[in-house]
């Protein structure tokens, strides 16, 4: 007995400190230099699987190095660089350039950089499963949660903060899969049989992106609460992070209007979520953000009659900064004004720089379902005469207009400006209330930190998006994963910083600590209890998960842990991430 019970207390004390120390098998992701990286035979198993769809992958621009240097593909992908839909389709490029670079690993691989510096693999996955069924999707997850393999999913690309690249993995690359199916009465799985469905609506594919989808809405004179960028996909990242909208202060943000989710899980599964199945799931996956809850291949949204929509573009320009930053002020205490009559859009703030001394404001806005432009004059006026008093009459241009649908609005007046690709950026942002701008001290505080800010980043565009309010404040009591600050919102401001493609590591990260560290803190001491848009936001942001989600977060944890426990699904500041290291390969 007293042997026994000695040797039970070694086990207890030694036992247990030896599982303390010992990493589990799991901690980290399989690297490919490590035995546990899947066999030849492995990969080759898989790619039957998805009938012969598997490919390795290299960075697009490798032709541009050597020793894989070939002068006429180089060109041409040179050509197609800044191309954003060939850029979607290719497993081995983003839309934001600098995330298939890999500064810590010294590994980028740039179509414009030295070609006698080889090209690095950098974040861009190693193999791509690009994928033409669910079946193909369910196959990708089972092996990566066999082969504990990092999984990057990857639509078009478009993710500011790199969350569709991980460096060594495999990717699921939903681009193909372009359905779209309409339907007069929509009727969730598994909802009561009252006869009663949900009005029209239409059935998606994870690869679809806006244009496509507008094109088809088009066709019927209806439309649905989609962004503004025409290759943004309309299923993946997009609504799943909120999406936000021209037509949102009419109807709503993106994910308010997402009736079912179709969604691969982290087991393989191919589950349905909506408001009568696995509905903690469908809470999540409207705003909790992409790449966090499963594979989605298919969404379900309402739609709309195509509204008439009355249009006002105005641009200001003034080599005179005063009379600029005053004009910039008084713009944004009209803000509250003009969303309230239903205006949204967007504007871009440009501020003078020593080589040139024009400052510009361009700024479009939108009257959806509005018919006249007496609402448009009403709310409008005091602005245009506050212009008219204090610029110069060449510095103030307004064209109105009236476009009979919003399709003419995206096709005539924002005919594919963001289809461009390739950028070097990081952006930081954030959401700033109806109620901070609607006195005169808020909107003197914020001008002030945009002068700051366009001081501190000379030559940068700030970018506010007037996307809420209307439908999208009234839809707060909605239960979705939607950053509660988004319903308090009037603007969601965006700057950012670029660098040259020769830039060396250091100087990377100095402008990326200025986002983090002086544009963002400028913006968010105004207002702490606001917060920022998780799908355009700093890729180092703080606190993410109360800025992204306020009290939310709490409940999307536990939803996490029900549906994925195993940390299959994992983005840069994403639901969980914070149990992982930056580029989600080991457990912290
Ligand atoms: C030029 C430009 C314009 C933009 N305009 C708008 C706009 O008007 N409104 C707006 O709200 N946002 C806009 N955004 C931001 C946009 O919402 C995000 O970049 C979004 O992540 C894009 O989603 P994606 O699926 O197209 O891109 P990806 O980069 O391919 O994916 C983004 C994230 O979603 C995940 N994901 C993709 N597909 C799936 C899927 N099927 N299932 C699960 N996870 C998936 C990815 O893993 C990744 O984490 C814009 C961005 C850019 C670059
Ligand atoms: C997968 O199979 C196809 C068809 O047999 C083949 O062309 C392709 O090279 C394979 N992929 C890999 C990574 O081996
Ligand atoms: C990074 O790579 C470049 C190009 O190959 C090389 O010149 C440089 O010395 C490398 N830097 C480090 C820190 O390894
Ligand atoms: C769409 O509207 C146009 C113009 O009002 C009309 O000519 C056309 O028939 C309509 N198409 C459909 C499919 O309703
Ligand atoms: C610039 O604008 C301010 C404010 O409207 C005005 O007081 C000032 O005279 C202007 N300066 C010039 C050089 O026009
Ligand atoms: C910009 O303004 C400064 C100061 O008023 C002046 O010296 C300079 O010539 C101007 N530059 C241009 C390009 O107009
Ligand atoms: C006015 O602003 C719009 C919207 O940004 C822009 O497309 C257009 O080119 C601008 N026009 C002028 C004359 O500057
Ligand atoms: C502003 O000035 C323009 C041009 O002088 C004029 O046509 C317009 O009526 C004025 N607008 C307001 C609201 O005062
Ligand atoms: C890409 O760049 C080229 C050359 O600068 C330009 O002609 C082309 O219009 C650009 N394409 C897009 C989609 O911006
Ligand atoms: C000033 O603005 C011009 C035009 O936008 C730009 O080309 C230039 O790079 C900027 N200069 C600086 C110092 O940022
Ligand atoms: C990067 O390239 C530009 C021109 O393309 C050159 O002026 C600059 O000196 C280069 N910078 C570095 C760090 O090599």
């Amino acid at each position: 007995m007293v042997v026994q019970l000695r040797y039970l207390i070694f086990i207890l004390l030694f036992g247990a400190a030896r599982t303390a120390v010992v990493p589990s098998p799991q901690q980290c992701r399989c690297h490919p230099t490590e035995p546990c990286w899947p066999s030849a035979p492995a990969w080759n198993a898989l790619n039957s699987s998805i009938e012969g769809n598997l490919i390795a992958v290299r960075p697009f621009a490798h032709i541009c190095h050597d020793p894989t240097y070939d002068s006429d593909s180089c060109q041409e992908a040179r050509r197609m660089s800044n191309e954003s839909l060939w850029l979607s389709a290719n497993p081995g490029a983003v839309q934001i350039a600098n995330w298939a670079a890999f500064p810590r690993r010294n590994e980028t691989c740039y179509v414009d950089s030295i070609q006698s510096i080889p090209c690095g693999q950098g974040r861009i996955s190693l193999y791509s499963a690009v994928v033409r069924k669910t079946e193909h999707i369910q196959a990708a997850v089972r092996f990566v949660r066999k082969h504990n393999v990092r999984l990057a999913i990857k639509n078009t690309g478009h993710c500011f903060l790199g969350r569709s690249v991980a460096p060594d993995s495999l990717q699921i690359l939903t681009h193909n899969l372009k359905s779209i199916e309409f339907v007069d009465d929509f009727r969730p799985q598994g909802c009561p049989n009252d006869g009663k469905g949900y009005g029209s609506a239409v059935t998606i594919g994870a690869g679809v992106q806006l244009k496509d989808l507008y094109t088809a809405l088009g066709q019927r004179n209806i439309t649905a609460v989609i962004g503004a960028a025409h290759t943004v996909g309309a299923a993946g990242g997009y609504i799943q992070g909120g999406g936000h909208s021209p037509l949102g202060t009419w109807k709503g943000m993106a994910a308010d209007n997402a009736v079912e989710f179709e969604i691969v899980t982290a087991k393989g599964n191919l589950v349905i979520a909506n408001n009568f199945q696995n509905s903690d799931l469908f809470f999540a996956l409207r705003g909790g953000g992409g790449g966090s809850w499963g594979v989605v291949t298919r969404v379900t949204i309402r739609t709309f009659p195509d509204p008439p929509c009355a249009v006002q573009i105005l641009n200001i320009s003034s080599a005179n900064s005063t009379a600029f930053w005053a004009f910039v002020e008084e713009f944004h205490v009209n803000l509250p004004i003009i969303n309230d009559g239903g205006g949204s859009g967007y504007y871009f703030l440009t501020p003078s720089n020593s080589s040139t001394n024009l400052s510009t404001l361009d700024i479009a806005l939108f009257f959806v379902g509005h018919q006249s432009e007496t609402i448009m004059a009403s709310v409008l006026d005091p602005l245009i005469e506050f212009a008219n008093a204090t610029l110069s009459p060449s510095s103030v241009v307004l064209t109105r207009l009236q476009a009979p649908g919003f399709r003419y609005v995206i096709d005539q007046i924002l005919p594919g400006s963001s289809d461009t690709g390739g950028a070097i950026v990081r952006i930081g942002s954030r959401l700033v209330s109806h109620s901070f701008l609607s006195n005169r001290p808020g909107a003197t505080k914020l001008t002030n930190a945009l002068k700051q800010i366009s001081s501190s980043f000379p030559g940068g565009t700030i970018t506010g998006h007037v996307v809420s309010g209307g439908q999208v404040a009234l839809n707060s009591n909605l239960d979705v994963a939607i950053n509660p600050a988004w319903r308090r919102t009037v603007t969601h401001l965006v700057g950012g910083v670029s660098w040259a493609p020769n830039s060396t590591v250091e100087e990377q990260r100095e402008k990326e600590r200025q986002v983090t560290e002086l544009l963002v803190p400028l913006l968010a001491k105004l207002e702490p209890d606001m917060g920022a848009y998780l799908n355009e936001a700093d890729a180092y942001e703080r606190e993410f998960q109360t800025s992204f989600w306020g009290d939310k977060y709490p409940r999307l944890k536990m939803i996490k842990k029900k549906w994925d426990s195993e940390g299959i699904f994992i983005t840069r500041r994403g639901v969980g991430s914070e149990e992982w290291d930056e580029e989600g390969m080991c457990r912290v």
